[in-house]
């Protein structure tokens, strides 16, 4: 069953030559249930793109055209009393600026629980209780304590995993991460990860947005590669792993460190930079990027499907083979 279904998103904002569009025709679905990855190097409009489904761009300089919808209701139409509503009651946002989640003033006990009672009638006590099974939900040690202390006292794994549990407090239907464990350090980004199945017992779908190939490998079900504010391939994990068929996917994958094992030669990186947004391009915008580029890429590339794997290229089967060739990605 699809939980949200966004189509077309287009967002602009208004610059002095004009508007300039950062995120263009993007399409994906989130299911009941599943952790859709959304993964692109900085810049490529991920969090731009959930940012205006939910309502919080700044309308004043920023056009956002398209359809979100959320169990039948259409987002990107709703007043800002309704749309202020569904989120922390039915989408919880963990943000990728882990200071905007908590507010510094108030312990986390406090935070957690006037969360809890914005959004449900439950008494102080009974929101307080909740919040110490949240925080032991997320493997905060004596979470009775943790509750009375202030965001600063805790470590920045324990505090993103405060962040967490306060995005969990209302049984939300989606979780949207962006990028939960960008600032932590690997050891604890790992651990932080490990959080993340507790949509299972909490019953939520997670958009999860991230630049980092190896945490989708990982958690996620199905995948959306954005490159240049575009969706350039999409399909579940193990196909898009297996074969990917754009080749800034295959870039994207030749560039994950292995985990274990000796590496042969150097790790790949993506040469070049991403065309800034406002960059009149004709055709695909990984052109100048791309190892496998051709005369017609300078055209509109045109969608490949094959059940639930799409992608944006003109490359046919086998130009992808040798196009993950030249960059060492699974072939
Ligand atoms: N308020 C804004 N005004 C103008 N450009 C913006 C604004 N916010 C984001 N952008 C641009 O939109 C593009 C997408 O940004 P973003 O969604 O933050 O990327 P990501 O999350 O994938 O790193 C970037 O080129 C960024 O510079
Ligand atoms: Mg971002």
């Amino acid at each position: 069953m699809t939980l949200l279904a966004v189509e077309n998103l287009r967002v602009s904002f208004a610059s002095e030559g004009g508007p300039v569009t950062a995120v263009h025709d993007v399409s994906f679905s989130v299911n009941a249930g599943e952790v859709l990855g959304i993964v692109g190097e900085s810049g490529s409009g991920k969090t731009l793109s959930l940012l205006s489904v939910l309502g919080l761009v700044d309308k004043r300089v920023t056009t956002v055209t398209g359809r979100a919808v959320f169990r039948g209701r259409s987002l990107l139409d709703l007043p800002d009393r309704e749309m202020r509503k569904i989120r922390g009651r039915d989408i919880a946002l963990i943000s990728q600026d882990p200071m905007t989640a908590l507010t510094p003033v108030h312990t986390v006990g406090a935070q957690i629980v006037e969360q809890i009672r914005a959004h449900e009638p439950v008494s102080r006590a009974a929101a307080r209780a909740r919040a110490v099974e949240l925080l032991r939900d997320v493997r905060i040690p004596a979470p009775e304590k943790a509750l009375d202390r202030y965001p600063h006292e805790l470590s920045g794994g324990m505090r993103q995993r405060a962040v967490i549990a306060m995005a969990l407090s209302c049984n939300p239907a989606l979780v949207v991460a962006d990028e939960p464990t960008t600032a932590l350090d690997t050891t604890v980004q790992a651990q932080v990860l490990d959080l993340l199945p507790l949509r299972q017992s909490h019953g939520s779908s997670v958009v999860l947005i991230t630049h980092d190939m190896g945490v989708v490998a990982e958690m996620a079900d199905r995948v959306a590669v954005m490159y240049a504010g575009r969706v350039v391939e999409t399909g579940p994990v193990a196909d898009v792993f297996n074969d990917p068929w754009h080749p800034y996917t295959g870039g994207l994958l030749a560039s994950i460190p292995p985990l274990t094992g000796a590496r042969q030669g150097r790790l790949y990186s993506i040469p070049g930079m991403p065309p800034a947004p406002g960059t009149k391009l004709p055709g695909c915008a990984y052109v100048a990027r791309c190892p496998a580029a051709m005369a017609i890429c300078h055209t509109p590339p045109p969608e490949q499907m094959d059940g639930a794997h799409r992608s944006l290229c003109f490359l046919d089967a086998g130009q992808r083979v040798a196009a993950r060739q030249k960059v060492g990605a699974p072939a």
